[in-house]
């Protein structure tokens, strides 16, 4: 079946429906999203949106600005963080005549609360900069968002999976998808395609990201030429509950809960002075597994405790209520009488799609765009997040960006015509899934997952060392010759998860590949990537994006990109 449509955007979280709402009436829009729209992974953000408001104490976009390059560990391109911080407020007030239920102060104003590596006048305390509405801050603008499409009468296809983007002669012409429902294959004709399919946290075994959160975007466009950056930076958030990774938010320690290690110690007050258990995640998150290592972790295992016991019922039930209920559900503590088992759990990729400040997806180190193509939110990277993305900076970015992305979409499709579509798009894909269907080879996409999510979370995780990164290498090319032999057991139409199951693996298993390549070049420490080969962060050899380009036939290639720094000089990260 074939559409036709100026722009089509693929996912449906918050980058897509603020693209999709920026594209105006003059312009015809689809948005395929593989799950119902209303259940992308930007619903599960918890704790806030960062913006410099000054609504509960003074506040600068500067003080932002400053706070996310650090926080970054001075990666992160200084052009691009100046345009998210400056761009906050106004994003925020957006927010709110839309519709967005924030909390409020007394007199009435937007509330916001602390969250790590947020600070006043360039790091000299914790700062309330956190916009939020409980800890439901990205449920309820995705409800928003959504309706403001509705509104507009944006065209959603719900439940069609991405199988690939078709280009000719160098210009992105429109993307072919998979109808779970039917089994039917779809082809979009578009001038512009905006990937704003989220994150890949399911690469790891332990995470607080959705199922569907398995990278398909990214691998599709690295498949199609576009290079990815800076892969080897993940983010590990220091307090998913232990053994399950769901997600108890820093808010919980915004509103003033304490870490604790098996003595009931405090630790966080000697690795973090100034600002304790509101240091950023990258460090927290090493805190907590020295503790452990340490032999400080509580009763000897592998997690410590989250303290909110002192907060109250009142904060509890009215600005933590959603993680106060996970903590009864899932790891049965009444957070109000007992601390909660928390662990480091994977959070969210810092690396991404290379990317341009207005979703442009460039093609090398030159910032060449690969025309008709963009990106934006958690699969691309602009880069404002660089080596550590600070808590609440998230939404900020899949807004701030998202909006750009669509009014630059908007400017380029009203410049030209329809590209031309080269024959038979659909080829490649129907070969791709009738070699699957019609395998009689010996293995299943489950214990491959299983396998490749293990030895992620073992050896690319935390804490990383050449040998143990070599090790994973080996086992990840191990796992894609093992791919080749899959077998499809379930041979239906309808919501074959079988088939899909197999489908993202693949997308995994590239994306697996890349990040553990990212993390054996990079000889250094720096942010997330914490090499304890080179504990050192070496800003002579690595004040550097790394770029890995696709190849059918070879290893992927690595070149590099330089960082844009404008205002503030790499300096020694303390907090
Ligand atoms: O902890 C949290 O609520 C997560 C926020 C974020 O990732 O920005």
């Amino acid at each position: 079946m074939n559409h036709k449509y100026d722009v089509v955007i693929v996912g449906a979280g918050l980058a897509g429906l603020r693209a999709a709402i920026e594209l105006g009436e003059d312009t015809s829009v689809a948005v395929l999203s593989k799950v119902f729209a209303t259940r992308s992974h930007s619903g599960a953000a918890q704790g806030g949106i960062g913006a410099a408001l000054g609504n509960e104490e003074e506040d600068s976009w500067k003080w932002h600005m400053f706070d996310t390059v650090k926080g970054s560990d001075y990666l992160g391109d200084q052009d691009a963080i100046e345009i998210l911080a400056q761009d906050a407020s106004r994003c925020i007030y957006e927010l709110e005549h839309m519709g967005v239920p924030f909390n409020r102060t007394p007199d009435g104003k937007i509330a916001q609360r602390a969250f790590g590596g947020h600070t006043s006048n360039f790091g000299k305390a914790a700062i309330k900069r956190a916009c939020y509405a409980a800890d439901r801050t990205g449920r309820v603008i995705l409800d928003t968002l959504w309706e403001k499409c509705l509104q507009r009468g944006i065209n959603f296809y719900n439940e069609y999976q991405l199988m690939s983007l078709i280009a000719h002669d160098g210009r992105c012409c429109g993307l072919v998808a998979y109808e779970l429902a039917t089994g039917k294959l779809h082809t979009f004709h578009t001038k512009a395609v905006l990937l704003a399919t989220g994150g890949y946290g399911k690469v790891y075994k332990t995470t607080s990201n959705a199922f569907a959160s398995t990278g398909d975007g990214l691998a599709i466009a690295f498949r199609a030429g576009a290079p990815l950056e800076d892969m080897e930076f993940v983010q590990f958030h220091p307090t998913g509950i232990y053994k399950l990774g769901i997600l108890i938010s820093e808010a919980a320690r915004g509103e003033g809960g304490i870490l604790r290690n098996e003595e009931g110690e405090r630790f966080m007050e000697r690795y973090a002075p100034v600002i304790k258990d509101l240091a950023p995640r990258d460090m927290v998150s090493r805190c907590i597994l020295e503790e452990i290592r340490a032999g400080r972790g509580v009763g000897g295992k592998d997690y410590v405790h989250l303290d909110l016991t002192h907060l109250g019922k009142e904060v509890l039930d009215t600005k933590l209520a959603e993680i106060a209920g996970f903590a009864r559900t899932y790891a049965g503590v009444d957070p109000a009488k007992e601390p909660i088992p928390v662990q480091p759990t994977c959070h969210y990729m810092m690396g991404g799609i290379a990317s341009d400040s207005d979703g442009r997806v460039i093609t090398n180190s030159e910032g060449t765009p690969f025309a008709g193509l963009y990106a934006a939110g958690e699969c691309a990277c602009v880069s404002v997040h660089g080596a550590n993305r600070l808590g609440c900076n998230s939404l900020l970015d899949v807004l701030v960006f998202g909006r750009r992305a669509g009014r630059e979409m908007r400017r380029f499709i009203h410049t030209i015509g329809f590209p031309e579509l080269p024959a038979n798009p659909e080829e490649p894909v129907n070969h791709e899934i009738n070699s699957l269907m019609n395998s009689t080879g010996s293995e299943k996409s489950g214990p491959i997952r299983t396998e490749l999510q293990e030895v992620m979370m073992d050896r690319v995780s935390v804490f990383r060392h050449k040998d143990g990164l070599l090790q994973a290498l080996e086992a990840v090319r191990n796992l894609k010759q093992r791919y080749k032999n899959i077998a499809i057991q379930d041979k239906g139409n309808c919501f074959n998860r079988d088939l899909l199951d197999a489908i993202e693996l693949g997308y995994m298993l590239d994306l697996a590949e890349v990040i553990t390549l990212g993390a054996l070049a990079r000889e250094e420490s720096r942010g997330a990537h914490c090499r304890e080969d080179f504990p050192d962060r070496n800003d002579n050899k690595w004040l550097v994006h790394t770029m890995f380009r696709h190849s059918a036939d070879k290893d992927p290639e690595i070149f590099f990109k330089p960082v844009t720094i404008t205002t503030f000089q790499p300096e020694e990260r303390k907090y």
